[in-house]
């Protein structure tokens, strides 16, 4: 079957795909997160957000793959970049960086039919002690969500260890955005949350794909966006920065389908 009613559906909705599906994941997997890769040498002060999704629209259209935000709800470009106070759904163009941003950029790309959906954390020359801290603390985050992916596991586990992870470093959680379903289409149940109770939530089974992508704030936890529909800050303008992963469950656990080529997944610094 080669359409989007593949697999089964679980009692909450969710697909369970199967095993031969792992591989199309895989492939939109890492070219979303090559794209990623290699933006990285573009991210410096001077450039401007709207050069860096320029150069991540020609890399998919290059690849022979297609962008999912490109008409997606009327959106009209290849990534997201959300940089300092902005927490997600950034719309490149003008911004210039400058020495010290640190910027989210969130690529989703389509191959074969299979989505993609990556994002990580970038900094433009040198960031300051408060900032690294952030991106240190969100990209182990995402992790500590990542290791709680295995058959038997509550979607309760993963938001739990992200959460009680965040805060016992005294920064805040976004609740008003979420991870989320995705295989042959973008955005399916469930609702991924990045907090939560251990032991709630639907029971994750093997053939499920979904992302992990915690938005974290060092101030509050709450957001508004622009009146541009899209761009979601910070309510008290404090930094904020996020990680993303999509990931399928295995027989014993997790395979992360966005995987760095690179190794570039965590920005170093200098
Ligand atoms: N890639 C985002 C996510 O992680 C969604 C972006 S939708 C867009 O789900 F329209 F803002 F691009
Ligand atoms: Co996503
Ligand atoms: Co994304």
């Amino acid at each position: 079957m080669d359409d989007k009613t593949r697999g089964r559906l679980t009692k909450d909705g969710i697909r369970i795909y199967e095993p031969s599906d792992f591989a199309g994941m895989r492939k939109a997997g890492e070219l979303a997160a090559r794209i990623l890769d290699e933006v990285a040498d573009l991210v410096v002060p001077g450039a401007t957000t709207g050069a860096l999704d320029d150069f991540i629209r020609t890399s998919v259209e290059d690849a022979g793959a297609t962008s999912a935000t490109i008409g997606y709800k009327g959106y009209k470009h290849a990534s997201c970049i959300s940089v300092n106070h902005v927490v997600c759904h950034g719309i490149p163009g003008g911004k210039v960086l400058k020495d010290g941003d640190i910027l989210n950029i969130d690529v989703t790309v389509i191959v074969d039919g299979w989505y993609g959906d990556t994002s990580r954390m970038y900094v433009a020359g040198k960031i300051s002690r408060k900032s690294e801290r952030l991106v240190q603390v969100t990209h182990d985050a995402l992790f500590k969500g990542i290791e709680a992916v295995k058959p038997g596991n509550t979607f309760g586990d993963i938001g739990h260890a992200i959460q009680a992870y965040v805060e016992a470093h005294r920064m805040s959680v976004v609740r008003d955005f979420c991870g989320h379903g995705l295989g042959r289409v973008f955005h399916a149940p469930p609702n991924v949350l990045h907090y939560g109770r251990a032991g709630t939530g639907p029971v994750l089974e093997e053939g499920m794909f979904f992302t992990i992508e915690p938005m974290v704030n060092l101030g509050r936890p709450e957001t508004k966006v622009l009146s541009d529909d899209w761009t979601a800050v910070t309510r008290d303008k404090s930094l904020s920065a996020q990680f993303e992963h999509s990931v399928g469950v295995t027989a014993d656990g997790v395979d992360i389908f966005t995987l760095s080529p690179a190794g570039k997944f965590h920005p170093t610094y200098s």
